[in-house]
């Protein structure tokens, strides 16, 4: 393979500053970037390029693919994370950012995939994401294409050992969930397997175990592929399906503050979960790169203490306060309403798709806990929940009271509230606006 540097990117001087600004290129149209950040690197304008050493990386284009593959088969569990190569896809995501930093906090070589502009609606540019992914080598591509996608990571000529994959459908779209919940996560599987990669971490979600939606549907057929793929042999996979995570239960944190009822659905205990934060999800994600009692296995995993109804969530949001609580109860039929009438209409306006979908999303988390469903009882089951980590919804709570909820800026899947507002009369929702 003919790599051609670009003079004016690869500028190689001075290790101490850990920084890398490469530009590699097979043919000047297929050009695509590697950064590099060091985790002390105070900004990204302020990059001090350096001398990239390839010790830290097997080069690829040295390897024949098969003696690639065997290479980091056999062994990348018995090395130290410094010689482990993790490739991370949805590296930008809520959990891919902190998987990200928790992989370079325990000192693995990370490569993660970026889009140019990344984040909720494109708003990050790429020096904004060089910066939340500050000490990973970050490289822009498009998973979505595996032409392109392979095209880059054999630009970059490393081999993988490992793939983490945090993707997921940021609409929560019919279309868009097939895209990327499954054949994007495909691609990274693909792709990810050619360049060596032996072992594949899948953020999944506790919900698949009842899929009713079509994101579940996606994630569920591409757990079957990756199961497949390692009861063929030599491939190994982790797969880890969270219950909440604290934002998106955080919606009514500052609408209650503003002195607005809580909002939930029937009695406020149709539903309940364990949630868990972002640094303790992504540090057993983490967790999964190496242990040998994960491989193989699917993985359900909540927070700390047991299981919380929107009730308790709202007793504990005013109890921080030091309010009197003030609930309004919404009958879940309004949404089975609103839903059979969207299903009606896309019938007859099928560009209404992704609105019943939402709605049925919004219809799901009213309803269904995000606990593990005993297949003996049929019933969700708090005790049967795994549990990790220390952070609480409690001081979530207590944080997001005090600071916002900046950085935790829900998406159209996860806030059942934001969907709900789009499905029922506006008298039930008025009160927020
Ligand atoms: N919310 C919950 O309570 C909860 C609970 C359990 C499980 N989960 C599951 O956790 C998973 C991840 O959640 P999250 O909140 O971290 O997701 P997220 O913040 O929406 O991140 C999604 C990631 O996928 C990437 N992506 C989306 N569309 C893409 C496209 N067209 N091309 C390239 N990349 C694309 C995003 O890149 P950009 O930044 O470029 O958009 C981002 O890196 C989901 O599977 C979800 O079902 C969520």
């Amino acid at each position: 393979m003919s790599l051609c540097f670009s003079s004016n990117l690869i500028t190689l001087h001075s290790p101490k500053h850990q920084n890398l600004f490469i530009n590699f290129s097979s043919e000047p149209s297929q050009c695509f970037k590697l950064f590099r950040i060091s985790s002390t690197t105070p900004s990204t304008k302020s990059f001090k390029p350096i001398k990239f050493s390839n010790q830290r990386f097997k080069l690829y284009a040295s390897l024949t693919q098969s003696q690639a593959v065997e290479a980091t088969q056999s062994s990348f569990r018995d090395k130290s994370p410094k010689d482990v190569n993790v490739l991370v896809v949805g590296s930008t995501g809520y959990i891919g950012k902190f998987v990200v930093k928790e992989l370079v906090r325990r000192g693995f070589n990370v490569v993660a995939i970026a889009r140019e502009r990344s984040g909720i609606r494109g708003k990050n540019d790429k020096d904004e994401t060089l910066a939340q992914l500050r000490g990973a080598n970050v490289c822009f591509s498009d998973v979505t294409n595996l032409n392109t996608f392979e095209e880059s990571l054999k630009n970059l000529g490393f081999s993988f050992d490992v793939v983490v994959s945090c993707l997921a459908s940021r609409s929560g779209g019919v279309k868009d969930s097939w895209k990327i919940d499954y054949e994007a996560t495909r691609n990274s599987l693909v792709a990810g397997k050619k360049f060596g990669a032996s072992h594949f971490v899948l953020l999944s979600a506790i919900c698949v175990q009842k899929p009713l939606l079509e994101f579940q549907r996606a994630k569920l057929k591409f757990e079957a592929e990756l199961m497949k793929e390692a009861e063929e042999g030599g491939f190994t996979y982790s797969i880890v399906r969270p219950t909440a995570f604290f934002k998106s239960l955080g919606g009514q944190v500052e609408l209650v503050k503003d002195g607005k009822p809580y909002v939930m659905f029937g009695d406020g205990k149709l539903c309940a979960c364990k949630p868990i934060s972002e640094p303790d999800l992504a540090s057993f994600i983490v967790d999964c790169v190496m242990s040998e009692d994960k491989i193989n296995r699917v993985l359900p995993i909540g927070g700390p203490g047991k299981a919380l109804t929107p009730l308790e969530q709202g007793e504990m949001l005013f109890k921080l306060l030091g309010k009197e609580p003030k609930f309004l109860k919404v009958p879940i039929g309004i949404m089975d309403f609103a839903i059979g009438v969207l299903d009606f209409l896309v019938k007859v306006f099928p560009s209404l798709e992704d609105a019943a979908e939402f709605g049925k999303i919004g219809r799901y988390y009213a309803a269904e806990s995000m606990l593990i469903l005993d297949p003996e009882t049929g019933e969700y089951s708090d005790e049967k929940t795994p549990s990790y980590g220390n952070d609480t919804l409690e001081e979530f709570f207590a944080r997001v009271l005090r600071e916002g909820m900046a950085g935790q800026e829900l998406v159209a899947t996860e806030n059942w509230l934001l969907k709900s507002e789009k499905l029922l009369p506006k008298p039930w929702f008025g009160i927020f606006h």
